[in-house]
């Protein structure tokens, strides 16, 4: 018997969408608001997500205690009033767009949930944009 389970979190950062080779016009025409020079801030809310088997003596998929922690530590610490571009190494030439730190986020955690199990990384942006990734 497999089951899904979730945990929620949140997190505030800023970024700027920008590619340096492309010119002002450009990189405006194509990232908008999000070009900002000065950058901007989203509060950004992420839906973790742990798919296996139920364990038979303890009923869980995961302990989402441990999970918990395991966001809290690789994600929330590392992401949380950070500026992405400029404070997160993974972005310093990687642009920090939603799918992009969703891919990121789930690099993070993967080395740390039971191979055995499929992880997926749900990323709100905004309430209305959200991008999903599961490594495939
Ligand atoms: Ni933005």
């Amino acid at each position: 018997m497999k089951v899904k389970v979730s945990r929620k979190a949140h997190f505030n950062a800023a970024h700027r969408l920008y590619r340096p080779e492309w010119d002002e016009a450009k990189n405006s025409a194509v990232f908008g608001k999000c070009n900002n020079p000065n950058y901007h801030g989203h509060n950004y809310d992420l839906v973790v997500s742990v798919y296996g088997e139920v364990d038979k003596d303890t009923g869980f998929v995961m302990d989402m205690k441990i999970l918990k922690a395991l966001i809290k530590e690789k994600i929330e610490d590392a992401l949380d009033h950070k500026n992405l571009n400029v404070e997160v190494p993974e972005f310093k030439h990687l642009n920090p767009t939603a799918e992009n730190i969703a891919v990121v986020i789930w690099n993070k955690l993967r080395p740390d949930i039971d191979a055995s199990k499929d992880l997926e990384v749900v990323l709100y942006e905004t309430p209305r944009n959200f991008v999903t990734y599961n490594g495939k």
